[in-house]
């Protein structure tokens, strides 16, 4: 079979390029950054996986249920079931490859996080992502010796190769040469947070223009509306900050002032998750309670109750990067905390075996849509990007070459009219119009509104990517038009309920330059 070619060095990219070497198959590990500095890095408060090393009864059905619930049931469950019965053994290799799980007595260590009512999430203080992703480069590495894995570091996407050869046009952003390579893809490029420059929790140098431009050439996209806010996270320059919910499975509480006293508003609401209720309801009692009029329109985070022995051995790392970057010590005093954009559930459409629409082409991790429905829980996404990554990777050996390739890297003289940078200006106004109608709390006027500014701008559009850009934003905002419901993430104030009719996946499709919105039934979930 032809080299795979990887587009993405984070935790997707990584576990399908390790699959793929241990059986003996070659791949290219594309992308712009090294692995280091990939999106994955940044994930912090662990992974889930019903390890029941807290004797609490924990199963993978309890595992799925919460899944489902969580994504208020828009996930595949055949999906989902693999990944949460895969968890486990996912958990223990990454353990077996030297991640420094948080352990006691030789036992892996599980704390309680959002939307789940038993201790599943595994971590190593509130680094997990950035250890996790060490641990892969290291297991890598032993293929890249043996030539199996070939990376190709500052390596740009370009565009898919869709004509009579399936592969990836990319640059090298050094010399600015430009390769064809031929064989299948495995798209692992992350959230699309560049869409919404400087107000999402991710790295901005996932840009979105691989999504943007899979979608101008045919790529079909799934429930773009579902972008998870984080209830707590800090704004600093250039982006948002995570105060990991590990903070609050720890025991860290939410309060905001009302008429002079801390009033814990979602233990008061919540009684049985309190503090820990799926992100998207935590966000939207955030938004509503700092409107009211009796209080002083600041939520806080209050850590102070935590023991010493919890900031010393699980959550030293946070303390120490609020105190770095806003000279404020929680366990000292409250911290000030908002809503901010940290996920997106939605994206490249993917089936259960991670293969796109497009031939030859696969997607893992947060690039696609999968595991996660209208809402993810914490601690499934590196799960997902994981997990995502093998089941990428098993699908094309299976699926082997569409027709026999050589496996090649071609120098490409011609300019590639998707070569061209977007302007950092269109990119920061539709970034704008796009977070004006897309906030937690979501209208038909806004969405309107904010389609018709996003038009606009279509007449000003210089080059391939701002086109293909604008035509990913008009995608998002009309995925959360048509859906006419309130559902996990996507709160509509004129359709404020769930509606079971809505139990259907958003499907966008950029066919003959029109951007077209459809549904998707979601599977019947297999007999187990
Ligand atoms: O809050 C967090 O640590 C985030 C985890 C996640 O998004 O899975």
């Amino acid at each position: 079979m032809a080299k795979v070619n990887i587009i993405g060095a984070g935790l997707a990219g990584l576990s399908a390029a390790i699959t793929l070497a241990e059986q003996g198959y070659e791949c290219n590990l594309i992308s712009n950054f090294p692995s280091e500095r990939a999106q994955s890095v940044l994930a912090e408060g662990g992974i889930n996986a019903a390890l029941d090393t807290c004797g609490e009864q924990d199963t993978v059905e309890n595992h799925f249920e919460d899944t489902m619930r969580g994504g208020v049931y828009l996930a595949d469950p055949n999906a989902v079931w693999g990944l949460v019965q895969n968890a486990p053994q996912v958990v223990q290799r990454l353990a077996d490859m030297g991640v420094p799980f948080n352990m006691e007595n030789g036992r892996i260590l599980l704390r309680s996080f959002g939307g789940q009512n038993k201790k599943r999430t595994a971590y190593a203080k509130s680094s997990t992502g950035k250890f996790l992703v060490y641990a892969l480069i290291y297991e890598s590495r032993k293929y890249e010796a043996r030539g199996l894995i070939t990376r190709f570091c500052h390596h740009e996407f370009i565009r898919l190769l869709l004509e009579e050869e399936r592969g990836v046009r990319v640059k090298d952003t050094y010399t600015g040469r430009q390769y064809d390579f031929v064989g299948n893809v495995i798209l692992a490029t992350g959230g699309i947070n560049g869409v919404f420059p400087g107000m999402t929790t991710g790295t901005v140098h996932n840009t979105g223009d691989v999504t943007a431009t899979v979608f101008a050439q045919g790529m079909r996209l799934s429930n773009l509306e579902m972008m998870q806010y984080h209830p707590t996270t800090i704004g600093i320059s250039g982006k948002r900050m995570l105060v990991t919910e590990a903070a609050r499975g720890e025991g860290g509480r939410l309060f905001v002032n009302r008429e002079g006293s801390p009033w814990y508003f979602m233990e008061e609401k919540y009684p049985e998750l309190k503090n820990l209720m799926p992100r998207d309801v935590v966000a939207r009692e955030m938004y509503f309670v700092v409107r009211r009029e009796d209080t002083d329109g600041q939520v806080y985070l209050d850590m102070r109750g935590l023991p010493g022995d919890v900031w010393k051995r699980k959550l030293s790392d946070l303390r120490e990067e609020l105190l770095h970057y806003l000279a404020l010590d929680p366990a000292k005093e409250p911290i000030p905390v908002e809503p901010g954009i940290h996920y997106f559930c939605g994206g490249i459409d993917v089936d259960e075996r991670h293969a796109t629409n497009l031939a030859g082409v696969y997607a893992a991790g947060e690039c696609c849509s999968q595991y996660h429905g209208a809402n993810r829980l914490g601690g499934n996404s590196l799960l997902g990007a994981v997990y995502g990554g093998k089941v990428a990777a098993q699908s094309v050996m299976a699926d082997g070459d569409m027709k026999p390739q050589d496996g090649s890297v071609r120098a490409v003289d011609v300019s590639d009219a998707f070569a061209g940078e977007a302007s950092p200006a269109l990119i920061e106004e539709l970034g704008k119009h796009l977070y004006e109608g897309l906030g937690i709390v979501r209208s038909e006027a806004d969405l309107s509104k904010a389609l018709g500014l996003v038009c606009e701008l279509e007449d000003t559009c210089n080059c391939q990517r701002e086109t293909a850009r604008i035509a990913l934003a008009k995608a998002i905002l009309k995925s959360a038009l048509a859906r006419r419901e309130s559902r996990g993430a996507h709160y509509r104030e004129d359709y404020p309920d769930r509606d079971e009719t809505f139990q259907r996946i958003t499907v966008a499709d950029a066919g003959e330059g029109k951007i077209c919105i459809s549904w998707k039934d979601i599977p019947e979930r297999r007999g187990v």
